[in-house]
């Protein structure tokens, strides 16, 4: 499955990824910028946070609640719907071609 990142500024990176990959660590091994994913991915820093673009945000699985505590610590302002940890979207058929928004800042 291919995921596009999309940046305030310049081009977006689009990614292959392999199916049950997370979006972060997709991220991180491609060097896409402002994709920390500080904790591993354990939903524990708040560092792989993005907003999820439109078709994609009805097949997303729901928010856990460790995922839900720790996008209340993001850096970037919280959107209710758009906001997700993208340690926990694996890459898969649902989510071919998704779409996110990266924020300025993690940290
Ligand atoms: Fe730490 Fe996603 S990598 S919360």
């Amino acid at each position: 499955p291919t995921v596009t990142y999309h940046h305030d500024s310049g081009e977006p990176d689009v990614v292959d990824v392999d199916a049950g990959t997370s979006l972060m660590h997709a991220a991180v091994r491609h060097g896409v910028r402002g994709i920390v994913g500080e904790c591993g991915g354990q939903a524990m820093c708040a560092t792989c946070h993005v907003y999820v673009r439109e078709p994609w945000l009805g097949v997303l699985p729901d928010v856990g609640e460790d995922e839900d505590e720790m996008l209340d610590c993001t850096t970037a302002p919280r959107d209710d719907d758009r906001s997700r940890l993208s340690c926990q979207l694996l890459a898969g058929p649902d989510l071919d071609g998704v779409e996110v928004d990266v924020p300025a800042s993690q940290v």
